[in-house]
């Protein structure tokens, strides 16, 4: 990489990370997540470490934790309480172990053993094993016991000297007083959470008391740790859980805190464990990765300690953490990566779609290379440019969203996102409809778009015919062999055999697997049609809407009774179906009167295939009350309440509890009460009961 390059972005990368930290910390606002904030630091940190002569003392890599506050008693630690390294893929972990192995067996050829456990056997090194630990997401403290009794609490400040919080840490009942074994001189750190139960009920009752809700529970762990008053702390009901000890006690092995310290009289944690190599700690990684939700309390990472305590020694600091650990951290929902190209993808209807390629980014423990911006109204939203640093997100299952641009870290390279005025692949034109967002590839017969409509058709959602994924259909286009959907069932073992990446009986299969698709229920045919706007949902609705029609038991060609049907309709009849809006109305109507579509409708006729309706239920025509919010105020005297409303919805109405501007009508039984005058008031239409029993007969 330029070096010139790599400088100016370092100076920018701290810029930007000052920034958020000071929003954060002295103004308490969140400028930003965490996570994407953990992440432009481990872009700073990387590049540091390429170029260590650009490494300045003002780095946020150089800084441990925050500075002690004004408000409590200063007090030093008895030894440095440091920070840790991140690593964040299996990579930084192996790069890790690399380097201590290094630094273990400086001459690679030679059998030389120096302390501890660690040995060189056959062509590997063991180093003996590694104790991982949940990483909690709290506030570091540490805890001095003399003879036995609590004497001091201090939270890590700048790592030599902290805040002394002792009476705050004394209201905490996991933390114990006294030692349950007899110890002249001990400190015990560990982190001061908040489990997520009690978060949780905390902002319920402040809510309730209209106070204030706490941001997450780490921060309300540390908020409530440094807070002034120990009632107040007492009230927030902290968990203290411990990691680590800070004397002599003759331990050979990390996982022997944990016993000891367990003894002791403290919480640890059970879910920590050895694993003796690399491949476990990934496996235990990958575990908690997936799991962390069912914890109890936070955590954003395993910190993994080499288990043989006399390598600690050898191993050593550098800088502001130990060699012998690592905070392998989880994949954050967040992270920071840059957008490097836009490409535009063409639909099925001809909509161009802008998809941005990233560099590879890890979000939520998925690797992200893609991400869809939508449309050009959304990447005018975020002001997106090409070459940006954008926070990603991906939280759950939901597809990644680039969901923000940091301007800040341009270069002035960036180029500006345009729509494209020809089609990439037909070369005709591109147009925005008036009135909507999309730009659209005006050729109905563009490539790419029918390329997306013949594996629309067969996709799972649509007709579902198994074998006839996007790269054979594809295949099947540039043979000559399908123009459109029909095509597919003129298709022949015959005409498949000489293909590539087809052989005889792959051939006879997928003509087979077309062929029993060929009985298609009406509402699979309807949305395979790929009809714009026309989603699972409305073509349901419309399926259910024509086997009303059909009803009367003509037999014809199922086709061709459908093509009569949605023929017949002119715009405010399809408007005034129950269930459907303007938007699917014009459009249902601007598809079925379009030559080339009836023509394709014939064509699907004439090669056999059938539409099923026998499975849909008919549907009662609609009524007066379809689509309709009805609010029921009053008693009535012919029908219960209960029976009302079912009645109601039967015929497709909605109830609603309050009276609003979208209210249709009122039913006003005996002695109606506000609701009615609200009515009146904002003249909404009211109607008796005996009105009412009328309308539903
Ligand atoms: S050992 C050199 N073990 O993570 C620091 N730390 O990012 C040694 N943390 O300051 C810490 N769980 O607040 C250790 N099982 C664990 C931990 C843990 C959470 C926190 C701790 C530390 C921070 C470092």
């Amino acid at each position: 990489m330029d070096k010139n390059f790599v400088k100016n972005r370092i100076e920018k990368l701290k810029k930007e990370i000052a920034f958020h930290r000071y929003q954060y910390h002295v103004r308490d606002l969140e400028s930003m997540s965490q996570e994407a904030l953990d992440s432009l630091k481990n872009e700073l940190f990387k590049l540091e470490q390429e170029f260590p002569d650009l490494v300045t003392s003002d780095s946020p890599t150089q800084r441990v934790g925050g500075r002690p506050l004004d408000k409590f008693k200063k007090a030093a630690h008895s030894s440095r309480m440091l920070s840790l390294f991140d690593a964040f893929n299996k990579q930084d972990m192996a790069d890790w172990e690399a380097r201590n192995i290094k630094i273990l067996f400086p001459r690679p050829p030679l059998l030389i053993r120096r302390g501890g456990g660690a040995q060189r056997r056959g062509g590997g090194v063991d180093l003996g094993g590694y104790f991982c630990e949940l990483k909690l997401d709290g506030i570091a403290i540490a805890l001095r016991y003399e003879n036995n009794s609590l004497v001091q609490a201090i939270t890590r400040g700048d790592g030599r000297i902290g805040e002394d919080v002792t009476g705050n840490i004394k209201t905490i009942d996991s933390v114990p007083l006294n030692l349950a074994d007899k110890i002249k001189n001990i400190e015990v750190r560990g982190e001061i959470i908040m489990t997520k139960a009690v978060f949780k009920e905390l902002n319920q009752k402040y809510k309730k008391a209209n106070k204030p809700e706490l941001k997450n529970p780490r921060n309300a762990a540390a908020g409530s740790v440094r807070q002034l008053d120990p009632k107040l702390a007492a009230e927030r009901k902290l968990d203290f859980i411990a990691y680590e000890i800070v004397a002599d006690m003759g331990l050979k092995k990390n996982e022997e805190k944990r016993e000891l310290l367990a003894r002791l009289g403290f919480k640890t944690l059970r879910e920590n464990k050895y694993c003796a190599n690399l491949e476990a700690v990934n496996k235990m990684h990958a575990h908690w990765e997936k799991n962390r939700d069912n914890l109890p309390f936070e955590v954003d990472g395993m910190v993994v300690k080499v288990n043989d305590l006399a390598l600690w020694n050898i191993l050593g600091t550098v800088g502001k953490g130990p060699r012998y650990m690592m905070a392998y951290k989880f994949a954050g929902i967040q992270v920071t990566t840059r957008i490097k190209e836009v490409v535009w993808q063409v639909g099925r209807t001809g909509v161009l779609t802008p998809i941005a390629v990233l560099e590879p980014a890890n979000v939520g423990g998925v690797t992200v290379t893609h991400a869809t911006l939508h449309n050009m109204d959304e990447i005018k939203r975020l002001k997106l440019k090409i070459g940006d640093t954008v926070i990603l997100e991906r939280a759950g299952d939901v597809i990644p969203k680039v969901i923000k641009a940091l301007p800040k870290l341009r270069t002035g390279k960036e180029k500006t996102i345009i729509a494209p005025k020809k089609c990439l692949i037909c070369a005709s034109d591109i147009k925005k409809i008036k009135g909507e967002v999309a730009h659209r590839c005006i050729n109905n017969d563009c490539y790419a778009v029918n390329l997306r409509r013949l594996s629309h058709w067969t996709s799972k959602g649509a007709v579902d015919i198994e074998g006839l994924g996007p790269k054979i259909i594809e295949q099947l286009m540039k043979e000559g062999l399908i123009s459109d959907v029909a095509d597919f069932y003129s298709l022949a073992a015959g005409d498949l055999k000489p293909l590539e990446r087809f052989a005889d009986k792959s051939a006879e299969n997928l003509v087979d697997s077309i062929q029993v698709k060929k009985n298609i229920l009406l509402e699979r045919f309807l949305i395979g049609l790929g009809i714009r706007h026309i989603g699972e949902e409305s073509a349901l609705f419309l399926a259910a809407e024509s086997r009303r029609q059909t009803a009367d038991g003509r037999q014809e060609n199922k086709i061709s009774q459908i093509k009569r049907i949605f023929s017949d309709y002119t715009i405010e009849e399809l408007e005034n179906l129950p269930d459907i809006g303007p938007i699917v109305a014009r459009s249902v109507y601007d598809w079925f009167h379009n030559k080339l579509n009836i023509e394709l409708l014939n064509k699907l006729e004439k090669a056999g295939v059938v539409i099923d309706i026998a499975h849909l239920k008919t549907r009662k025509r609609p009524s007066e009350l379809s689509g309709k919010a009805v609010v029921l105020t009053g008693s009535l005297k012919s029908l219960t309440r209960e029976r009302a409303k079912a009645k109601i919805r039967e015929l497709g109405g909605k109830i609603s509890s309050a009276v609003s501007p979208k209210t249709d009508l009122i039913v006003a039984g005996k002695d109606p009460g506000s609701k009615f005058e609200k009515a009146k008031e904002l003249g909404v239409k009211i109607i008796s009961e005996e009105e009412f029993l009328k309308m539903i007969k």
